[in-house]
């Protein structure tokens, strides 16, 4: 089973499962986004449960895999332009948003350098990304998670990403604050903003 299926079958499920868990951490998360801000890109926007923490004004454009999902967002959020499609290739120009949304993707898709490379491409100088998710730190030894991972990240997410190597293959991003959330530090909070080429 792949990620897209997987993702189909747990739909009617994940509001309940993951909704309860970080309502504050989205809210803490999106708080960065100013009112002001023209577009953002939520990618891998799955249910929408970011929706109610958004600014009020901006255009907000979601992008996920996952039809079930995007169903769901869609009532969640009529307002969210919804596309489906690939996150480690995203279907817009360069530096065509004010800000981007990475929350609880990297850790997802198959190949997470591409998904930060293209939030860098695609977010234009200045702006924010915005990161939530969960990360080792690359001395970690974890051994339960770096066991699991293979098996779970078929499936619905790795659990032995490293953020710092995702990172370090985009020079064009600075961490601007890096905050412990959930479970001792395992879920951070990232902001990072976009430099000039
Ligand atoms: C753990 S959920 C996170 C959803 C949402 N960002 C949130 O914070 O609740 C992961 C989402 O990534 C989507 N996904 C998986 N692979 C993807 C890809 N390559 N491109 C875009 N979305 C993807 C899944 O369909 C699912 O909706």
């Amino acid at each position: 089973m792949g990620l897209r299926q997987a993702y189909t079958l747990f739909a009617p499920l994940y509001d309940a499962l993951v909704g309860p868990a970080f309502g504050e951490a989205r809210r803490k998360s999106l708080a960065h986004l100013p009112p002001s801000a023209g577009k953002i890109l939520i990618s891998g926007i799955g249910t929408g449960l970011d929706a109610p923490y958004l600014p009020a004004g901006p255009l907000c454009v979601g992008v996920d895999l996952t039809a079930a999902m995007l169903k769901r967002a869609r009532r969640r959020a009529s307002a969210i332009d919804l596309v489906q499609g690939d996150a480690q290739k995203l279907p817009f120009g360069d530096q065509s948003f004010d800000h981007v949304v990475l929350h609880l993707i990297l850790a997802v898709v198959p190949d997470p350098n591409a998904a930060l490379r293209e939030a860098a491409r695609v977010v234009q100088t200045g702006g924010l990304i915005l990161i939530f998710d969960k990360f080792l730190r690359r001395d970690q030894r974890a051994p339960l998670r770096r066991l699991a991972s293979p098996w779970l990240g078929r499936i619905a997410t790795h659990t032995d990403r490293v953020f710092e190597d995702m990172l370090a293959g985009v020079p064009s991003l600075a961490v601007i604050e890096d905050r412990a959330d959930r479970v001792n530090g395992y879920f951070r909070r990232i902001s990072l903003k976009r430099l000039p080429d």
